[in-house]
């Protein structure tokens, strides 16, 4: 297969020793840190906000993903991207204005992203995509992790290459949730280019990290 970036999701680390866990994942080979941010209203749980960001900040010079499944979304960007987060993502139903939202994270010099839940159609990209770094597609519906994957989403992913590709972009397609090394495989050969993975990442403990970041990206 393809090489894909992995991007383990730190939701599926040890909360009470997160400092230590991204240092483990970024020494076991994570290309990228997937950091999953939730208010308890536009998903049902809570994570954490931009005081951890920045306090993780330090224990890594990978990239820091932030998903941010927060609504409304728009007053937090500058506060994210000030903690340290190198990729905001964005939903489109996490606010009034899509183009905008993805604007101010250009503005604050940050890598842009949008996230499509496993209902939201490809489509919400046409006016966008030409302005953004990646899509995320969801391949469960966010909240949790150690879902099972939705596989209705590899038409989507297939859907969002064909479309990166003759426009001749360069936009990551990054899928999130429900990732092992047999859907790893089948998003990679639908087009996604990054990987997040919370479960399959982090089972197991630190002496097992590197094998579960090898084993995604295809067992080489
Ligand atoms: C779900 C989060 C995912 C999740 C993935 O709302 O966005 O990043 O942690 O976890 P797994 O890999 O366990 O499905
Ligand atoms: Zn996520």
């Amino acid at each position: 297969m393809a090489h894909p970036l992995i991007s383990p999701s730190i939701l599926s680390a040890d909360f009470a020793r997160l400092g230590e866990e991204v240092r483990a994942i970024d020494e076991a080979g994570a290309d990228w840190i997937h950091v999953d941010v939730m208010d308890g209203h536009f998903v049902p749980n809570i994570t954490i906000g931009p005081g951890v960001v920045k306090a993780l900040r330090p224990h890594s010079t990978k990239t820091f993903d932030v998903h941010l499944m927060i609504s409304p979304v728009d007053d937090f960007l500058e506060a994210f991207a000030e903690a340290g987060a190198d990729i905001i993502t964005v939903h489109p139903e996490a606010g009034p204005h899509l183009h905008r939202t993805v604007q101010r994270i250009k503005g604050l010099g940050k890598k842009a992203g949008v996230s499509l839940n496993p209902a939201t159609p490809a489509k919400m990209l046409d006016y966008v995509i030409e302005d953004i770094d990646l899509v995320l597609v969801m391949s469960v519906n966010p909240g949790f992790g150690g879902q099972k994957f939705i596989a209705s989403q590899l038409r989507k992913i297939e859907a969002i290459a064909t479309q990166v590709s003759k426009k001749g972009l360069s936009v990551d397609i990054e899928v999130d949730g429900g990732i092992d090394a047999i859907t790893a495989r089948q998003a990679v050969d639908a087009g996604a280019t990054v990987l997040v993975a919370g479960t399959a990442a982090f089972k197991g403990g630190p002496d097992h990290y590197a094998a579960n970041i090898a084993a995604l990206r295809g067992g080489e």
